[in-house]
Protein backbone atom coordinates (compact mmCIF):
# COMPACT_ATOMS: atom_id res chain seq x y z
CA UNK A 1 0.00 0.00 0.00
CA UNK A 2 1.86 3.15 -1.03
CA UNK A 3 0.59 6.72 -2.32
CA UNK A 4 1.24 7.56 -5.87
CA UNK A 5 4.43 9.35 -6.71
CA UNK A 6 3.94 12.98 -7.39
CA UNK A 7 6.11 13.42 -11.03
CA UNK A 8 6.35 17.15 -10.27
CA UNK A 9 7.33 16.43 -6.60
CA UNK A 10 10.77 18.66 -5.81
CA UNK A 11 12.37 15.65 -3.87
CA UNK A 12 11.31 11.92 -2.97
CA UNK A 13 11.20 10.59 -0.17
CA UNK A 14 10.62 6.24 0.48
CA UNK A 15 10.03 5.74 3.79
CA UNK A 16 9.61 1.96 4.97
CA UNK A 17 6.77 1.33 7.61
CA UNK A 18 7.07 -1.84 9.98
CA UNK A 19 3.83 -2.92 12.24
CA UNK A 20 4.35 -4.94 15.32
CA UNK A 21 1.65 -6.55 15.25
CA UNK A 22 0.73 -9.17 12.98
CA UNK A 23 -2.90 -9.60 13.40
CA UNK A 24 -4.87 -9.27 10.66
CA UNK A 25 -7.19 -6.29 11.81
CA UNK A 26 -3.99 -4.78 13.63
CA UNK A 27 -4.65 -0.97 14.38
CA UNK A 28 -1.03 -0.31 14.04
CA UNK A 29 -0.97 -1.71 10.78
CA UNK A 30 -4.44 0.59 10.29
CA UNK A 31 -2.21 3.32 11.52
CA UNK A 32 0.52 3.05 8.79
CA UNK A 33 -1.31 2.50 6.29
CA UNK A 34 -3.57 5.52 7.14
CA UNK A 35 0.10 7.54 6.85
CA UNK A 36 0.26 6.08 3.60
CA UNK A 37 -2.70 6.91 2.25
CA UNK A 38 -2.75 10.83 3.55
CA UNK A 39 1.06 11.03 2.93
CA UNK A 40 2.11 14.51 1.13
CA UNK A 41 2.98 14.61 -2.45
CA UNK A 42 6.07 13.07 -3.71
CA UNK A 43 6.23 10.79 -0.34
CA UNK A 44 5.98 7.25 -0.30
CA UNK A 45 5.61 5.04 2.64
CA UNK A 46 5.38 1.38 2.14
CA UNK A 47 4.76 -1.41 5.15
CA UNK A 48 6.83 -4.28 4.99
CA UNK A 49 4.66 -7.11 5.72
CA UNK A 50 7.01 -10.05 6.25
CA UNK A 51 8.35 -10.01 10.13
CA UNK A 52 6.32 -13.23 10.99
CA UNK A 53 9.16 -15.11 8.54
CA UNK A 54 11.34 -13.58 10.98
CA UNK A 55 12.78 -17.09 13.01
CA UNK A 56 13.82 -16.21 16.49
CA UNK A 57 16.96 -14.46 16.46
CA UNK A 58 20.07 -16.26 16.89
CA UNK A 59 23.98 -14.62 16.60
CA UNK A 60 24.57 -18.37 15.04
CA UNK A 61 22.33 -17.33 12.11
CA UNK A 62 23.05 -14.07 11.37
CA UNK A 63 25.37 -14.40 8.32
CA UNK A 64 24.03 -14.92 5.96
CA UNK A 65 21.02 -13.64 6.95
CA UNK A 66 17.82 -15.37 6.12
CA UNK A 67 15.73 -14.11 3.34
CA UNK A 68 13.29 -11.83 4.78
CA UNK A 69 16.34 -10.14 7.18
CA UNK A 70 17.81 -10.06 4.25
CA UNK A 71 15.03 -8.42 2.77
CA UNK A 72 14.52 -5.85 5.39
CA UNK A 73 17.78 -4.76 5.52
CA UNK A 74 17.80 -3.69 1.63
CA UNK A 75 14.82 -1.89 2.40
CA UNK A 76 15.90 -0.30 5.55
CA UNK A 77 19.93 0.94 3.87
CA UNK A 78 17.50 2.37 0.52
CA UNK A 79 14.82 4.16 2.59
CA UNK A 80 14.98 7.54 3.99
CA UNK A 81 13.60 7.23 6.73
CA UNK A 82 11.42 4.74 8.99
CA UNK A 83 7.98 4.80 10.58
CA UNK A 84 7.01 1.92 13.76
CA UNK A 85 3.97 1.36 15.47
CA UNK A 86 3.67 -1.27 17.60
CA UNK A 87 1.52 -2.55 20.09
CA UNK A 88 1.99 -2.80 23.56
CA UNK A 89 2.25 -6.30 24.91
CA UNK A 90 2.79 -7.10 29.00
CA UNK A 91 3.80 -3.32 29.40
CA UNK A 92 6.84 -4.04 26.67
CA UNK A 93 7.72 -4.01 22.97
CA UNK A 94 6.29 -6.86 20.89
CA UNK A 95 7.94 -10.04 20.48
CA UNK A 96 7.74 -9.51 16.40
CA UNK A 97 8.79 -5.96 16.39
CA UNK A 98 11.80 -7.02 19.20
CA UNK A 99 12.79 -9.68 17.39
CA UNK A 100 12.92 -7.86 13.86
CA UNK A 101 14.88 -5.22 16.24
CA UNK A 102 17.79 -7.88 17.22
CA UNK A 103 17.71 -8.95 13.87
CA UNK A 104 19.41 -5.87 12.38
CA UNK A 105 21.20 -4.53 15.38
CA UNK A 106 24.58 -5.74 13.38
CA UNK A 107 23.74 -4.38 10.27
CA UNK A 108 23.57 -1.01 12.08
CA UNK A 109 21.01 -0.06 8.78
CA UNK A 110 19.50 2.08 11.47
CA UNK A 111 22.51 4.12 12.24
CA UNK A 112 21.22 7.91 12.20
CA UNK A 113 18.19 6.64 10.11
CA UNK A 114 15.11 9.22 10.83
CA UNK A 115 12.96 7.15 12.55
CA UNK A 116 9.03 8.37 14.01
CA UNK A 117 7.36 6.24 16.40
CA UNK A 118 3.53 6.06 15.83
CA UNK A 119 1.17 4.83 19.13
CA UNK A 120 -2.07 3.64 18.40
CA UNK A 121 -3.15 3.67 22.40
CA UNK A 122 -2.21 6.61 24.97
CA UNK A 123 -2.20 3.85 27.91
CA UNK A 124 0.25 2.12 25.80
CA UNK A 125 3.14 3.96 27.78
CA UNK A 126 5.72 1.19 29.00
CA UNK A 127 6.42 -0.38 25.12
CA UNK A 128 6.49 3.16 23.78
CA UNK A 129 9.09 4.26 26.34
CA UNK A 130 10.78 0.75 25.84
CA UNK A 131 10.85 1.27 21.78
CA UNK A 132 12.31 4.37 22.19
CA UNK A 133 15.32 3.12 24.24
CA UNK A 134 15.85 0.32 21.88
CA UNK A 135 16.36 2.73 18.75
CA UNK A 136 18.38 4.91 21.24
CA UNK A 137 20.62 2.32 21.62
CA UNK A 138 20.67 1.51 17.80
CA UNK A 139 21.27 4.97 17.38
CA UNK A 140 18.44 5.79 14.84
CA UNK A 141 17.36 9.39 14.89
CA UNK A 142 14.20 9.10 16.86
CA UNK A 143 12.34 12.15 15.29
CA UNK A 144 9.97 13.55 17.98
CA UNK A 145 7.55 15.89 16.13
CA UNK A 146 6.86 13.32 14.08
CA UNK A 147 6.16 10.63 16.53
CA UNK A 148 2.23 10.77 17.69
CA UNK A 149 0.34 9.12 19.97
CA UNK A 150 -3.14 8.94 18.48
CA UNK A 151 -6.14 6.77 20.09
CA UNK A 152 -7.02 4.21 17.26
CA UNK A 153 -6.99 1.62 19.65
CA UNK A 154 -11.27 0.54 19.91
CA UNK A 155 -11.79 3.05 17.39
CA UNK A 156 -13.23 0.29 14.95
CA UNK A 157 -11.60 2.29 12.18
CA UNK A 158 -9.57 0.96 9.35
CA UNK A 159 -7.13 2.60 7.27
CA UNK A 160 -9.49 4.14 5.13
CA UNK A 161 -11.08 5.32 8.22
CA UNK A 162 -8.49 6.42 9.64
CA UNK A 163 -7.42 8.27 6.64
CA UNK A 164 -11.03 9.85 6.38
CA UNK A 165 -10.96 10.90 10.10
CA UNK A 166 -10.22 14.76 10.27
CA UNK A 167 -8.38 14.64 13.41
CA UNK A 168 -6.64 11.77 12.73
CA UNK A 169 -5.72 12.75 9.24
CA UNK A 170 -4.46 16.14 10.46
CA UNK A 171 -2.41 14.92 13.31
CA UNK A 172 -0.70 12.21 10.71
CA UNK A 173 -0.44 14.76 8.09
CA UNK A 174 1.56 17.29 10.45
CA UNK A 175 3.31 14.42 11.63
CA UNK A 176 4.84 13.44 7.86
CA UNK A 177 5.49 16.97 7.10
CA UNK A 178 7.78 17.45 10.29
CA UNK A 179 9.26 13.82 9.18
CA UNK A 180 9.85 14.96 6.06
CA UNK A 181 11.48 18.39 6.68
CA UNK A 182 13.75 16.48 9.25
CA UNK A 183 14.92 14.31 6.54
CA UNK A 184 15.07 16.98 3.77
CA UNK A 185 17.32 18.44 6.05
CA UNK A 186 19.35 15.73 7.02
CA UNK A 187 20.08 15.22 3.59
CA UNK A 188 21.43 18.72 2.95
CA UNK A 189 23.69 19.03 5.39
CA UNK A 190 25.30 15.74 4.34
C1 LIG B 1 -0.90 -10.73 24.88
C2 LIG B 1 -1.40 -9.31 24.97
C3 LIG B 1 -0.90 -8.47 25.94
C4 LIG B 1 -1.32 -7.14 26.00
N1 LIG B 1 -0.78 -6.32 26.94
C5 LIG B 1 -1.12 -5.00 26.95
C6 LIG B 1 -0.49 -4.09 27.85
O1 LIG B 1 0.37 -4.45 28.64
N2 LIG B 1 -0.86 -2.79 27.80
C7 LIG B 1 -1.80 -2.33 26.91
O2 LIG B 1 -2.08 -1.14 26.90
N3 LIG B 1 -2.42 -3.18 26.05
C8 LIG B 1 -2.09 -4.50 26.05
N4 LIG B 1 -2.69 -5.35 25.16
C9 LIG B 1 -3.69 -4.81 24.23
C10 LIG B 1 -3.07 -4.56 22.86
O3 LIG B 1 -2.12 -3.54 22.94
C11 LIG B 1 -4.18 -4.22 21.90
O4 LIG B 1 -4.93 -5.42 21.72
C12 LIG B 1 -3.77 -3.68 20.56
O5 LIG B 1 -4.90 -3.48 19.78
C13 LIG B 1 -2.96 -4.60 19.77
O6 LIG B 1 -2.54 -3.92 18.61
P1 LIG B 1 -3.01 -4.36 17.14
O7 LIG B 1 -4.45 -3.98 17.03
O8 LIG B 1 -2.13 -3.57 16.24
O9 LIG B 1 -2.81 -5.83 17.03
C14 LIG B 1 -2.29 -6.67 25.09
C15 LIG B 1 -2.81 -7.55 24.12
C16 LIG B 1 -2.37 -8.85 24.05
C17 LIG B 1 -2.91 -9.76 22.97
Amino acid sequence: MATELQPDSERRIDIVALCGSLRAQSYNAALLDAAARVAPPGTRITRFDRLGEFPLFNPDAEYPSPGAVRDLIDRLNAADGVLIASPEYAHGVTGVMKNALDWVVGCEAFVYKPVAVLNASPRATHADAALRETLSVMSANIVERASITLPILGSQLDAAGIAAHPPFAAALVEALHAFGAEIAEGTSTR
